[in-house]
């Protein structure tokens, strides 16, 4: 994978034309993250204020997501989520690492060298009321992106935005209204229109469903898997809840303090978590079930302690001080994201003690809202 990468860190005026579209076959890998960092300088000093530290938002991540997948990452707040997604599409600057998009090196390009793929790749935020322009109209919001892009549909841009209202279960006939208009539901919908306006290939999605009510998350969520499929696009769906991740995401990736800690397929991550950390996400969940029954028993696992501060990580596993396994070589040595013995193809877990394999205990654990398990039940029959 790694040969067919381009670097365009030289003095290139444009960059490198992309791998063939026709090439993004459902399984070849569209964005490839490898060794991803960022870190943000602390100032502090007087009189002269100087860097005396770093928040190491993210410390060394590597993620691909392939054509057409839906790929989730989870973890607590400040773990370096939003960090990860706002790499990915450039908003923010990598301090080191590697970003690929379809075999071309963007970690360093310029905006100019960044405007053909821009369109490419989309992002919808979590707030659906500051997101949006309250002064334009919807039409105007949802047809910005072609304009800046010089994008002229068939049939005119007042006809896509009608065609993408459509789309999203908007009324097309509500192209002259403003947002304050719309519900938090409604908005999120028009932001999904608007990230679709460009036709993306991937959609960085930042918990772009915390904002709602949860029976109104369950049908974005629904929309969201439907442009999934229906279009092929692939998703790059960040949130903190593991409930929502786990109806829409094949693959997951869970992050603690700036470090991918366990990926692998969804069954893996979910039924057969090895990593302490996401053992203890998953029993996490407040402890009330669908029917009051048994499972409210259920052991949960409590974590001791807060996150420690991303300024000065834990030596060796950064979980170490929260882990109720941990043992003097957590302390010294980080343990390697790797397949550990135990795991199917592709579940890689970074623990020095990982937890048994406990096949089917944990899928009781995770209690969907209903309108969140109807929606899954739905999509697995
Ligand atoms: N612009 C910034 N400057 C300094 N620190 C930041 C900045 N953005 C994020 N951080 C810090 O980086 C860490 C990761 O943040 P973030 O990526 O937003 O986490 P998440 O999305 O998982 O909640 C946090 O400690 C946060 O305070
Ligand atoms: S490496 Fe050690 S401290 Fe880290 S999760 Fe595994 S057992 Fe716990
Ligand atoms: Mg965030």
């Amino acid at each position: 994978m790694k040969e067919d990468v381009v670097d365009v860190t030289k003095d290139e005026a444009t960059l490198p034309a992309p791998r063939d579209a026709a090439a993004d076959e459902p399984g070849e890998p569209l964005l490839v993250v490898e060794n991803l960092v960022k870190h943000f300088p602390v100032k502090g000093g007087f009189p002269v204020r100087r860097t005396v530290g770093a928040v190491q938002a993210v410390d060394g991540i590597d993620l691909t997501v392939h054509v057409g997948e839906s790929f989730g990452l989870v973890g607590e707040s400040g773990c370096g989520k939003s960090t990860t997604g706002r790499l990915v599409t450039r908003l923010l600057e990598p301090t080191s690492g590697r970003i690929s998009y379809r075999g071309q090196d963007i970690s360093r390009a310029t905006r100019k060298q960044l405007a053909p793929i821009r369109s490419q790749i989309q992002m919808i935020f979590q707030d659906p009321y500051s997101s949006l322009n309250p002064r334009q109209t919807v039409g105007k919001i949802i047809s910005g992106p072609m304009e800046i892009n010089g994008i002229n549909p068939q049939g005119g841009r007042e006809k896509r935005v009608r065609e993408l209202l459509e789309i999203v279960g908007l009324n097309p006939e509500h192209y002259n209204r403003f947002p304050h208009e719309f519900s938090g539901g409604q908005r999120q919908r028009i932001g999904v229109a608007r990230a679709l306006a460009l036709e993306p290939k991937l959609i960085v999605a930042d918990e772009p469903v915390s904002a709602l009510d949860v029976s109104i998350q369950a049908q974005v969520v629904n929309l969201l898997q439907q442009v999934q499929k229906e279009l092929g696009i692939a998703f790059l769906f960040i949130a903190h809840d593991l409930a929502v991740v786990r109806h829409f995401s094949q693959r997951v990736a869970v992050m603690y303090l700036g470090k991918v800690i366990e990926v692998g397929d969804r069954d893996s991550i979910y039924t057969r978590p090895r990593h302490p950390y996401t053992h203890a996400l998953l029993s996490a969940v407040p402890e009330v079930s669908l029917d009051g029954g048994e499972e409210a028993r259920r052991e949960r696992i409590r974590l001791a302690g807060d996150v420690p501060s991303p300024i000065s990580p834990p030596s060796g596993c950064r979980f170490r001080t929260r882990c109720w396994k941990a043992q003097d070589k957590c302390a010294t040595e980080e343990p390697p994201l790797v397949q550990i013995s135990g795991n199917r193809s592709g579940h890689l877990t970074a623990c020095h003690f990982p937890e048994e394999p406990t096949i089917e205990a944990r899928d009781k654990d995770i209690i969907l809202d209903p309108a969140l398990a109807a929606l899954e039940d739905s999509s697995e029959g």
